[in-house]
């Protein structure tokens, strides 16, 4: 793929696929790490003398209006990120585009109102195509989905990567396409059954796999170790147990709990102790990795140079069960700050633990994505990348 360093945008209307999907609360951006990261890309584009239109979508109003998902309420807080006032368009896509001047940047409203856009058409593809003359796609964490504006529209108009899909592309290249061995990962959340092709797929290309949160649960169950009440999909104690065979003869090591914090009930402050994976009581849940799995998974983080993280070790919403996701995450960006690692994370959980621990600035790269970073890191194709090679 291309990149904006290999186009000409003097002059020219600049299509570009941004995701700004943010959180919102009362009509107002709570959390705005996806709108800053798109503004190198647009700041460079006006830089070339090209006009950026942007194009995007937000939430999932299944190809209707439904005005508390108008693009409209992003708008204050993308203009403020860029320091200049964006220009909405809502309709009348054309004309309004024939009206920008140099140094405009505008935004069209979500284009996921028109059912064109998630079904891939090809006449809305074209739509968009006709209103500009180059296509960029900034955005990685949209790339797991085959809809106009991140796959058809590709394939219309010299199309090139934006910064951010850029950077994002080479930091998981480093992590898991050409990484420095050894690479480990540390894969947690709440159900295995939801990170199957995650799991395989990495027993393949990691040398150790660390195994947190609920899923452990279902991998001790399955080597036989009674965990209570905990979280567990008694009915996948098989698929685990082909994983964890997968992984022996692929000579990837996995990394279970060896110690648990658990509580009887599940609520923060929750009364708790710290047992031996295998003395969980009956009547109790495992809520964390306790300190010794900590310890252990550290021992692992030093030997490595190379960490790709997704989903955290315990029920890290609620203190104090966060407190081994919140140790493992500070000694990786530890390592990572006295430059022995190469720290990568992604989805959306995994980035709230991180942040709250403190860690997510040390760490190497922090994916803006989580459908698509989990997708992947199951080793597949993502439609939106793909188009940008062709
Ligand atoms: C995301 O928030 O992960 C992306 O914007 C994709 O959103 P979607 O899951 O609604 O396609």
């Amino acid at each position: 793929w291309k990149t904006l360093d290999d186009m000409d945008l003097n002059g020219k209307r600049v299509l570009v696929r941004v995701d700004i999907n943010v959180p919102v609360a009362d009509g107002k951006v709570t959390d705005t790490t996806r709108i800053d990261r798109i503004v190198p890309t647009v700041k460079d584009i006006l830089a070339k003398g090209g006009t950026p239109i942007l194009l995007a979508h937000f939430d999932r109003p299944k190809g209707k209006v439904v005005p508390e998902m108008s693009l409209a309420q992003i708008v204050p807080a993308l203009s403020a990120a860029l320091g200049l006032d964006v220009t909405f368009i809502d309709g009348g896509y054309g004309e309004a585009v024939g009206k920008l001047a140099a140094g405009d940047v505008a935004l069209l409203e979500n284009l996921r109102f028109n059912p064109g856009e998630e079904a891939n058409d090809a006449g809305f593809a074209q739509r968009l195509a006709s209103l500009g003359d180059v296509y960029v796609n900034d955005a990685f964490s949209a790339a797991h989905r085959a809809h106009a504006s991140t796959e058809a529209l590709a394939h219309l108009l010299p199309a090139c990567a934006g910064r951010l899909m850029a950077e994002e592309l080479s930091a998981l290249d480093k992590a898991l396409g050409s990484p420095e061995r050894p690479v480990v990962a540390v894969v947690g959340g709440a159900k295995v059954s939801t990170k199957l092709d995650l799991l395989s797929n990495l027993v393949e290309k990691v040398d150790v796999l660390v195994i947190g949160g609920g899923m452990a649960n279902t991998f001790l169950a399955a080597s036989g170790i009674d965990v209570g009440k905990s979280l567990c999909e008694h009915d996948l104690a098989q698929t685990a147990r082909d994983i964890a065979a997968k992984a022996a003869e692929k000579g990837c090591a996995i990394l279970l709990p060896r110690d648990v914090v658990v509580a009887r009930e599940f609520k923060a402050g929750a009364a708790n102790e710290t047992v031996k994976t295998e003395d969980c009581p009956p009547d109790a849940m495992i809520l964390d990795a306790g300190p010794d799995s900590v310890a252990h998974i550290v021992q692992a983080l030093e030997r490595a140079k190379t960490l790709v993280w997704n989903g955290p070790l315990g029920a890290f919403e609620i203190e104090p069960f966060n407190a081994a996701t919140n140790a493992a995450a500070k000694a990786a960006a530890d390592l990572t700050r006295d430059g022995k690692l190469i720290s990568v994370a992604g989805g959306g959980d995994t980035v709230a633990a991180l942040n709250a621990a403190g860690a997510a600035d040390d760490f190497t790269y922090v994916s803006t994505a989580g459908g698509a970073f989990l997708e992947w890191m199951e080793g597949k194709t993502l439609p939106g990348v793909a188009a940008l090679s062709d």
